[in-house]
C-alpha cells in the first residue's frame, strides 16, 4: 500500500481512474493482437526458505503492479474487455500472522473486489471457462487445472511492456512521491555520513526517514564509504565506521504506490580536489539532462556522454593525451563501464528498453557497450534515468595498464583517487513536450524548502 503522500486522495482518486482505463485499452488491444479474450494476472506467492517454515519477503510482479497498488501474494486481476476488471484478494485466516486488511484507497473503487481465504479457492471466484485467458506469472502447483489458454505468451507481454514506457499523469504523480521520499532520506543520509556513521549507520538513517522497511524499497541501498565505491552494486553495509573517511557514494530510492526513484550523490568527507571533480560531474550530468526532450535517441545519449566523460577525465588531469584520442582507444569505458541510464517506472529497470515496437525487433545497443540498458528514442511522458559515473575499477585499470591505452592514462592521479572510489550522480527525468523534468532535482529542493 502506499506510504505517506503529499497528494490528497480524491486527486490520486481522478488521476488513478483515467490512469486504469488507458490500462484497460492498451490490454484490450494487446489480447485482442494477440488473440486472447482476457487476461489473469498474478502478484505472485511467497517463496518458501528451504527447510523451514520462513518465507522471503514478498515482492509483487511488475504485470500486476500495473493494475493495482496492493502489494499481497496470492492476489489476481481478471480484466475482460469492456468489463470493470476483477480484483481477487486473499485474505488467508490463520492465527501465525496478521490477515491482510481489505483492500482501501483512492483505487479500490475501480475494482469488483472478491475476497478469497486461499490461492486455490480464488478459482471458484473467476469464470468457470478460462481457456480464451492469458495467465501473467509464476506457475504454481494448480494452475494447471485452471484451464488458461496460456502461460505468459511473449507477444502478449511484449505488447503490454512497450506501452508501459510513457507514463500517464497518475504515474508521473506517484514517481513524485517516490523520489519527494527518496530526496528525504537522501538528506538523511547525508547528515549520517557527515555524522561519521557506518554505511550501515547511514542506511539505518535513509531507511528511518523515508519511512520504508529495506524489503519496501525498489532496490538494496548501494551505500560505499572510501574505495567501496568503485563498487558499481556495492552490497554489503559494513557495521563499523572506518578509521579514516573520504568519500560516500550512495544510490538509493524510495517507492511509492509499486513505483520507484532511483536516485545516487556521492559527497566528499572534505578534500577540496575530490570535492571539485564532484562539481565537474554536477556539471556534466546537468548537460546531459538538457539534452532530454522527444526525439533524442538514447544511443546518441550515452555516446555524448563518454564524449563529455572524456573532457572531465582530461580536465581532471587523469588523461596523458586529448579527450579525443581516449574517447577513440576506449578508455572513458574504463572510468565509466555502465549505461547512462534506463527507463525507470514499476521496476527500478523498467521493462521495454530495446523495443523497437510492440510487434516485435529490438534496437542494439552502439557496439562497445554491452550494459547500456535503453535504446529507444525518447517520447513525452518516458521516465528515465541519467547517471554518468567516474570509477576507480582496480580490475579495469588492470586491464588498462596491461595493453595499450596504458599510456593515456595518468596513474599517479589515479592512484591519489583511488580512495574516493568513484562518483556517481544520478536523477530521474520526467520527459515532457520539450524537454524533461527532473524529479530528483525538485524533490530536493522541495524538501529543503517545504511550502
Ligand atoms: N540503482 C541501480 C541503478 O542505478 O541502475
Ligand atoms: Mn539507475
Ligand atoms: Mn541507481
Amino acid at each position: 500500500m502506499p506510504g505517506a503522500t503529499t497528494l490528497p486522495a480524491s486527486e490520486l482518486s481522478s488521476l488513478f481512474g483515467a490512469y486504469l482505463q488507458a490500462v484497460c485499452r492498451r490490454s484490450a488491444q494487446a489480447l485482442a493482437s494477440c488473440g486472447y479474450r482476457a487476461l489473469l494476472v498474478h502478484s505472485g506467492s511467497l517463496l518458501p526458505v528451504f527447510e523451514d517454515d520462513r518465507t522471503y519477503p514478498f515482492e509483487a510482479n511488475a504485470p500486476f503492479k500495473v493494475w493495482t497498488p496492493l502489494a499481497e501474494p496470492d492476489c489476481f486481476v481478471y480484466f475482460q474487455p469492456d468489463q470493470i476488471p476483477v480484483l481477487v484478494f486473499n485474505q488467508p485466516t490463520n492465527y501465525w500472522h496478521k490477515p491482510p486488511a481489505p483492500p482501501e484507497g483512492y483505487w479500490t473503487a475501480y475494482f469488483d473486489i472478491r475476497t478469497c481465504p486461499d490461492r486455490e479457492s480464488a478459482r471458484a471466484v473467476l469464470p468457470p471457462d478460462l481457456g480464451t485467458t492469458a495467465y501473467l506469472g509464476e506457475a504454481f502447483a494448480e494452475l494447471g487445472s485452471w484451464g488458461t489458454a496460456a502461460k505468459n505468451p511473449a507477444r502478449l507481454i511484449r505488447h503490454l511492456d512497450f506501452g508501459r514506457a510513457v507514463k500517464s499523469p497518475y504515474e508521473l504523480a506517484c514517481l513524485r512521491e517516490a523520489s519527494r521520499l527518496g530526496a528525504r532520506g537522501h538528506l538523511a543520509a547525508q547528515r549520517a555520513f557527515a555524522a561519521g556513521e557506518s554505511e550501515f549507520g547511514i542506511e539505518l538513517a535513509f531507511l528511518a526517514a523515508c519511512g520504508l522497511r529495506e524489503q519496501e524499497l525498489p532496490y538494496n541501498p548501494i551505500i560505499a564509504l572510501n574505495e567501496s565505491a568503485s563498487v558499481l552494486h556495492y552490497q554489503v553495509l559494513e557495521k563499523h565506521a572506518p578509521a579514516a573517511r573520504h568519500s560516500l557514494l550512495i544510490d538509493a530510492g524510495a517507492e511509492f504506490a509499486g513505483y520507484a526513484s532511483d536516485i545516487t550523490r556521492t559527497y566528499s568527507a572534505g578534500d577540496g580536489d575530490f570535492s571539485a571533480l564532484i562539481a565537474r560531474m554536477h556539471a556534466m550530468q546537468h548537460a546531459l539532462c538538457e539534452g532530454v526532450r522527444p526525439g533524442a535517441d538514447w544511443r546518441e545519449v550515452h555516446l555524448r556522454a563518454h564524449r563529455l566523460t572524456a573532457q572531465v577525465l582530461q580536465e581532471a588531469e587523469i588523461l596523458t593525451c586529448s579527450a579525443d584520442e581516449a574517447l577513440a582507444a576506449g578508455v572513458t569505458s574504463v572510468f565509466l563501464p555502465h549505461g547512462i541510464g534506463h527507463l525507470l517506472g514499476l521496476e527500478v529497470h523498467d521493462a521495454g528498453g530495446f523495443m523497437r515496437s510492440p510487434e516485435g525487433g529490438d534496437i542494439p545497443r552502439p557496439e562497445g557497450h554491452p550494459y547500456l540498458r535503453l535504446t529507444r528514442t525518447l517520447e513525452e511522458g518516458f521516465v528515465v534515468t541519467m547517471e554518468p559515473g567516474i570509477y576507480f575499477i582496480d580490475s579495469l585499470l588492470q586491464a588498462a595498464q596491461a595493453d595499450k591505452r596504458a599510456r593515456l592514462i595518468n596513474w599517479s592521479r589515479v592512484k591519489t583517487l583511488r580512495k574516493f572510489g568513484g562518483i556517481r550522480i544520478e536523477d530521474d527525468l520526467a520527459v515532457t513536450a520539450t524537454g524533461c523534468e527532473n524529479l530528483t532535482r525538485e524533490a530536493f529542493r522541495a524538501e529543503l524548502s517545504p511550502t
